[in-house]
């Protein structure tokens, strides 16, 4: 079987774009792969959480992960820092990543643009913290949205670059991975771009979204003023809520307002009902899970516990097989 490893950060609730982006394929792999699905709490301090914040996000991204459906038995969850061989590799990894290629990243330029104060070197070796998230596992499959193709490569070239160094053929080449044809790119409700964390609260549907929330988000959401002529190009913010439908309706749910628009007889209004009653039933089954599994602070601390003893027995041998590479001998 071959083994797949990713991970979300614990920075807040799960939305859509982590949903479909991600774990959604998570839940589907897991029947037909050696799995390991993280909660990485170790990236997420780049930004400097509370401790208080960063435990709650944490046990958000575990609550989640269990009511979307991965099931502990079949997969391996754990939180990252509860694995220390993952800095161990991270920082052996660090020797051979360059200031160059790090700072060409876009994720970092885009981080750089957004908060120039907090450029810190975490940030800087972000990339390189992810590829050892993979490579400790030895992993070929990593499923995850778009925007983190770009990282994939680099934990790639990582990897690459140690077997060239020791001269071994060590760490296999990690993909990104999605059932869809395509790595998915969730638009947000803000008419601009990617649904995210960090583009504010209205951007996003998150999965414990009540039903009232959903709609009135959606209701919100940037449109327009109509299509002005027939097969009419559709613009940015409109696209975008074409894109979710895709995602969250049928196949004819979508063609029917496709249709509806090309032929200029759309309502925004019917569209965006139409559109949240979907969202609200593709959530609902997580939304209820959530509030039920987020009660039993026992059983949470059972699936952690279980997690790390399995992610640290694999960690572990690669460890020891690495710093053999190395030459970290004992006498
Ligand atoms: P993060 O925490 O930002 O997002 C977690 C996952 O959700 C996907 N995603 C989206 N997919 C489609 N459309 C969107 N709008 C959208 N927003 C988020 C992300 O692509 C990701 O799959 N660096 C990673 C976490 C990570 C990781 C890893 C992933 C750390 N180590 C090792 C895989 C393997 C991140 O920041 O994801």
């Amino acid at each position: 079987k071959e083994t797949v490893v990713s991970g979300i950060r614990s920075t807040g609730k799960l939305h859509l774009g982590n949903y479909y982006g991600a774990v959604k394929n998570f839940v589907q792999m897991q029947s037909e792969y050696n799995c390991y699905f993280f909660i990485a709490d170790l990236h997420s301090l780049t930004t400097h959480p509370t401790p208080a914040d960063l435990h709650g996000n944490i046990k958000h991204v575990l609550v989640e992960y269990l009511a979307s459906g991965i099931d502990p038995e079949n997969s391996t969850i754990y939180i990252q820092s509860d694995v220390p061989e993952i800095a161990e590799l991270y920082l052996y990894l660090n020797m051979n990543a360059y200031m160059g290629e790090l700072e060409r990243s876009t994720s970092f330029k885009d981080k750089v643009r957004a908060n120039p104060d907090n450029v810190n070197a975490g940030l800087l070796t972000y990339p390189v913290l992810m590829a050892a998230d993979i490579l400790i596992h030895k992993a070929t499959k990593v499923p995850v949205g778009k925007d983190q193709e770009q990282h994939l490569e680099m934990a790639r070239t990582f990897g690459n670059r140690f077997n060239r160094l020791y001269n071994t053929e060590y760490f296999p080449e990690p993909y990104a991975f999605s059932y869809s044809d395509k790595l998915v790119k969730v638009p947000g409700l803000d008419g601009k771009g990617k649904m995210g964390k960090s583009e504010g609260e209205a951007n996003a549907v998150y999965l414990s979204d009540d039903p009232e929330t959903i709609r009135k988000k959606v209701m919100r959401a940037v449109s327009d003023g109509g299509p002005t002529e027939e097969n009419q190009p559709k613009p940015e913010p409109i696209q975008n809520l074409f894109d979710l439908m895709k995602v969250v309706s049928s196949v004819d749910t979508h063609a029917h307002f496709e249709e509806l628009y090309n032929k200029m007889q759309i309502r925004y209004g019917d569209f965006k009902k139409q559109l949240a009653e979907d969202m609200i039933i593709a959530t609902a089954p997580m939304r209820e899970r959530i509030q039920d599994i987020a009660k039993d602070d026992s059983y949470l601390r059972q699936v952690a516990k279980h997690g790390a003893l399995k992610a640290r027995e694999s960690a572990q041998k690669t460890i020891r097989e690495v710093r053999s590479l190395i030459g970290f001998k004992s006498f």
